[in-house]
Parts: C-alpha cells; structure tokens; sequence
C-alpha cells in the first residue's frame, strides 16, 4: 500500500515565514528559495498574494515571485484569496494557486473574513481564472482535524467543502492540520472514510507539529498510500489566526525519515540542511527541526 515514491511540497517560504515577526529581507527570501530549487525540490509555495495588513511578511509577494530563478520540473506556487490577490499573481507569472478555507465557520471568518458559504463563489472565481491563464489551481481545507476555536470538526463538513473544491477545478486537495490536533489513530480514521470517496491522488496532507505528532501522521498516512505531504524547511510556520498554531512537519525530519524508509523524495538533503541553516542565521534563532540542530551540533 505504501508508496515508493513521495512529493514533499516545500511551503516554507509561505507557511514557514508568514509566522515570523521579523521580516526577513526581500533578497534573503529570494536567496532562500534559490537554494530550495537547488535541492531536488519539485514544489515550492513561495509567498502568498493576501492582504498585506493581514500577512506583512509576505507584503513583498509581487517582488520574490519575479525575481526568483525559475527551474524546469519545479512548480512555483502561491496563496490567493480573491480576484485581487490572483490578478496580482498571474502578473508575477505563479505556476500554481492555492486556494483556502477552513473547514470550521469561526477559523473561516478569523482567518478570512467571511463565512464558509461566502467563500465558495469567491474560491471558484480564483480557481476558473486561474485555469483560464493557464495555471493549475490547488485547495487547502484549514482545520481540518481540529479547530483552535471549535474544537472537533465533524469529517462531513471536510468531505462537503473537499467536494465543492474538487468540483472548481482544483488538482489537489490539501487537508490542513492547522493546530497540529491530529493523531495517528484520527487519521487511519478520516482516511478510511476518505478514500472511499477520493482518490488518494486527490489529498495531500499539511500537518503541524505543535503537538509532536506530524511525522507519526505522516506514517499513517504513507501506510493508506497518500503520497503527497507538504512540509516547511526548519519546522518552521503556523497561521497567525489559529491561535496555540505551530511549525509544519520540518523537510529534512521528513526526508530523513523517508530515506531511512527507503521511499525516494528525490531530495538531497545535505542542500537541505544547507539552506535551513541560511534561514535559521536569517532569523537568528534556533528553528525547531530535529535534523537541523543534530546537523549543527557536529
Ligand atoms: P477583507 O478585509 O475582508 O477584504 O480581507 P476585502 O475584500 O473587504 O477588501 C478590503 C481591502 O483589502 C480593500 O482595500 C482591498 O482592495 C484589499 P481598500 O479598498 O480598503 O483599500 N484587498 C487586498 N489587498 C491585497 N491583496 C489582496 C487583497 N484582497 C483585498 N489579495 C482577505 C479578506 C482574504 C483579503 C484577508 O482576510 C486576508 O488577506 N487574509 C489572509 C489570511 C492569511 O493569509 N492567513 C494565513 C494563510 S492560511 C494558513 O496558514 C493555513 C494553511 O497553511 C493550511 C493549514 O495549516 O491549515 C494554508
Ligand atoms: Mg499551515
């Protein structure tokens, strides 16, 4: 059932960076994402094109998307909201767009400022005016395990909005653990239910650390054949309207993992390590990836 092929996709200058309250230069994100693209990396969600008031780390989307070198086989992605945010990054010529939402109506409203029934039209608008420039749309289901305001979220609610993004026309669907409340146990679960209704091809899954489960998770999702995982290079990330929210499932923890699994990520993860350490200087504090304090303690 497992795979022996797995795509990481690196959301570490998006999810990673937008986080952090020190703004990290322009030139450094774009340094940053270089050497991602030097890595074996084949998706890279770069920035987000949202409100600048709501994300200011991520008000320089426009300048990082054209500035970054731009390799065959990598797909450069980006979070957009609405027509305004996509006009923007159709512009800086983003490969891939990635719609979201939440599965819970308080994270919805917090996160974006309208109710999940309000948000539909408006992803739908985004997604058929990104296939109709030329680009592939992804959705992303926040909260999908657990809300930082609800608490349990019935799998009917995730199914019913995973179902109406599919039907928009996104490739992927990526369900979010914002809060990281998942556990191992939760996702045999959901993902029983799931494929029953999905294609495995259909789902990614975003974990978050905070709890200290996401590579478990990883684990019991490899074991029902999911084969896309999205991770943020040093563990960084969290989502500044989900509150008690932390870092994503670090890359290179991932990659390890995986390499010791013998599943290729196509991913090397010394230039892995490389690039984690220039972040970690950047923000001149430790980052909470395992492999990056065991590679810096040598
Ligand atoms: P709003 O205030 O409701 O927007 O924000 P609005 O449509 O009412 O417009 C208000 C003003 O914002 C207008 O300007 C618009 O032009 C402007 P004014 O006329 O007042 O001068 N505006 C914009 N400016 C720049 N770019 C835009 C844009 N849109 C409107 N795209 C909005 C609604 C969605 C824009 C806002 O709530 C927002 O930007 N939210 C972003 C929140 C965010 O980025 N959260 C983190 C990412 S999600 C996440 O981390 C979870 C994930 O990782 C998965 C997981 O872990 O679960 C994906
Ligand atoms: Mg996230």
């Amino acid at each position: 059932m497992r795979k022996q092929k797995i795509q990481i996709k690196e959301v570490g200058p998006r999810d990673g960076l937008q986080n952090e309250d020190e703004i990290i230069e322009t030139a450094d994100k774009i340094e940053w994402i270089d050497r991602l693209s030097n890595t074996g990396l084949t998706y890279i969600e770069i920035t987000s094109f949202v409100h600048p008031k709501w994300i200011p780390q991520l008000s320089d989307a426009r300048e990082v998307a054209k500035a970054i070198k731009r390799y065959q086989g990598i797909t450069y992605a980006a979070l957009v909201p609405n027509m305004k945010g996509l006009d923007t990054a159709l512009e800086a010529n983003i490969d891939e767009v990635s719609v979201f939402m939440s599965a819970s109506e308080s994270h919805n409203q917090a996160n974006i400022n309208k109710s999940i029934i309000d948000t539909f039209p408006i992803l739908e608008e985004v997604v058929q005016g990104a296939i109709q420039g030329g680009k592939t749309a992804r959705g992303y289901i926040s909260t999908a395990f657990g809300c930082p305001y609800e608490g349990e979220v019935p799998v009917e609610q995730v199914f019913r909005i995973c179902d109406k993004l599919l039907e928009m026309g996104v490739r992927e669907v990526s369900l979010g653990d914002t809060i990281g409340a998942a556990s191992p146990n939760q996702i045999e679960d959901f993902l029983e239910l799931a494929l029953k209704r999905y294609k495995s091809t259909d789902l990614a899954l975003h974990f978050h650390d905070t709890r200290g489960m996401a590579l478990a998770n990883v684990l019991a999702a490899l074991d029902y054949g999911i084969e896309t995982f999205d991770a943020a290079l040093g563990g960084l990330g969290g989502c500044p309207y989900a509150p008690g929210a932390s870092g994503n499932a670090a890359t290179e923890d991932l990659v390890q993992m995986l390499n010791q699994m013998n599943i290729n990520t196509g991913i090397d993860i010394q230039k892995l390590l490389q690039a984690g350490v220039f972040m970690r200087d950047k923000l001149q504090k430790n980052l909470p990836s395992h492999m990056l304090a065991a590679y810096t303690a040598q």
